[in-house]
């Protein structure tokens, strides 16, 4: 008898814990974000000769995620990512001290993406800057 009922208890107990978790499990899964998808991107055009005049920048999609390309005083480019190293804030190029700033906590990159003031631990991802004639490519750093 007692065998028989301890046999049920398992048998209920086990049928509970199923359910819970054919409740639970699609739930769970809406709830929670789906893994980030890395963008198998290879070179992004990023802008012009003409669209960008020197002593300026310009946030663009590389894949699915910002970057920021920087034309230079003298009319070099160069790009980085532009999440802060921080706490991940989209900087931006900021004229007047031709430096890369973050808005977030005030943090600051010099024009070679590393971090010179405030916060942000490490220097931005950088990227490579390719011309092609009047066109302004970017690549993943190799
Ligand atoms: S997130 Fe950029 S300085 Fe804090």
């Amino acid at each position: 008898m007692l065998d028989r009922r301890r046999i049920l208890n398992w048998l209920l107990g086990g049928s509970a814990f199923a359910w819970a978790g054919s409740v639970l499990h699609p739930v769970i899964r809406f709830l929670m974000p789906p893994p980030e998808q890395e963008a198998a991107v290879s070179a992004v055009k990023a802008t012009t000769l003409t669209e960008m005049t020197p002593n300026s920048g310009k946030i663009f999609k590389f894949g699915r995620k910002p970057a920021l390309i920087v034309r230079r005083s003298d009319g070099t480019f160069t790009a980085f990512m532009a999440k802060c190293t921080h706490l991940d804030c989209i900087v931006q190029y900021r004229e007047d001290k031709e430096r890369i700033w973050c808005a977030c906590h005030d943090g600051f990159y010099d024009l070679n993406g590393t971090n010179v003031s405030g916060p942000p631990p490490r220097p931005l991802d950088a990227l490579e800057v390719h011309m092609q004639g009047d066109d302004v490519y970017v690549t993943r750093k190799s």
